[in-house]
């Protein structure tokens, strides 16, 4: 088919792995006056407007000549950055929250709760047999830094400090949110990294953010402190993580997120007694707030409006 079998409506392409049936149901219901097929699809590949989904084959998009927008099913666009099929001219939509920031309190919750009530120490002591209460710790004396105050990090900041945790956030521009101690600047990070007993890393994978947790930053951290890292793996040295757990200054680490996933089976990280690992599984997309979100800048960029969530490419996020 050529261009002058162009359908009427415009054509939206989905690409969701196993799942791409579903999206395309799902995104079709919503969006009455738009073609939604699945990738691979007969179709031209000239007559596509519109993608969404997650982390198509190389070379996916350059025969995607029309495109006037590529949705994420995702709230981390590195990987779609990373593309050079990908024009930088074509608008990349991220999704805000859709669901995920509720998914990632509860995550970093338990890294916070786990570290607040010894959970790795009892766990070390449970091997042994070992009966010994610890000294108890507060939840307003347990300090808690989240790095990345978007639309998932301001959530979780927020959720933390309404739970009685002292939180403090990081971000590349001054916030404001309730309860939590919002700063920026490198000085201002090094001074938030020295108070954090728990380190909740919610930053986006950016030319400034990959490398970011070396071993001098997460040397900042008080003795005994714990790290979850939920966003990206790449921002993490993982060799200076392990450094610091075998020489005892951090007591405990909470990983879902890895520089290459699924984490290899030779990884150290997985049998350390100090690492809790999970399998990139933090906050997981939801099919009807993503699909709400999508349907709503479509009908925004349809109407010549503008649309919430593009990522900003010289930002990186
Ligand atoms: N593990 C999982 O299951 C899972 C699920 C969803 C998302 N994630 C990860 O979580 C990340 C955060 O999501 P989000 O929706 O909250 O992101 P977002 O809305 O894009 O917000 C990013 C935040 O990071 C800050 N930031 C970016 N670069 C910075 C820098 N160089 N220095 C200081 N602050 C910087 C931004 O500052 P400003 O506010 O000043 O712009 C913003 O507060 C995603 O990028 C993704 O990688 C993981």
């Amino acid at each position: 088919m050529g261009n002058e079998g162009r359908a009427a409506r415009p054509v939206l392409l989905v690409h969701a792995a196993d799942a791409s049936g579903r999206w395309q149901e799902a995104l079709a219901t919503a969006l009455p006056d738009v073609e939604v097929i699945a990738a691979p699809s007969e179709a031209a590949a000239g007559t596509v407007d519109f993608f969404a989904g997650w982390n198509p084959p190389a070379g996916f998009f350059a025969p995607l000549s029309a495109l006037r927008a590529v949705f994420a099913l995702g709230a981390g666009v590195d990987a779609f950055l990373r593309r050079p099929d990908l024009a930088a001219h074509v608008p990349l939509l991220k999704l805000g929250d859709a669901g995920m920031a509720a998914q990632m309190l509860e995550y970093a919750l338990l890294g916070v709760l786990a570290w607040q009530r010894h959970l790795p120490a009892y766990s070390a002591q449970q091997s042994r047999a070992e009966w010994r209460a610890l000294p108890p710790t507060s939840r307003a004396d347990t300090r808690v830094g989240v790095l990345g105050l978007g639309a998932i990090g301001a959530e979780v900041a927020a959720g933390l400090a309404r739970f009685g945790y002292t939180v403090g956030g990081w971000s590349r521009s001054v916030h404001s949110i309730d309860g939590v101690r919002c700063v920026s600047g490198a000085e201002a990070l090094h001074a938030l990294l020295e108070r954090s007993d728990v380190l909740v890393n919610l930053l986006p994978s950016t030319p400034r953010t990959r490398g970011l947790l070396d071993h001098a930053l997460l040397g900042r951290l008080p003795r005994g402190a714990c790290v979850v890292n939920a966003s990206r793996g790449d921002q993490l040295d993982v060799d200076a993580l392990l450094e610091l757990l075998d020489s005892g200054h951090l007591s405990s680490a909470q990983l879902d997120v890895f520089a290459t996933e699924p984490l290899p089976r030779h990884s150290p990280l997985w049998r350390h007694p100090k690492v809790r690992i999970t399998p990139h599984v933090a906050a997981i997309t939801l099919l009807e707030p993503a699909v709400a979100q999508i349907r709503d800048n479509l009908q925004c960029l349809l109407d010549g409006q503008s649309m919430s969530n593009v990522v900003d490419r010289a930002r990186g996020y």
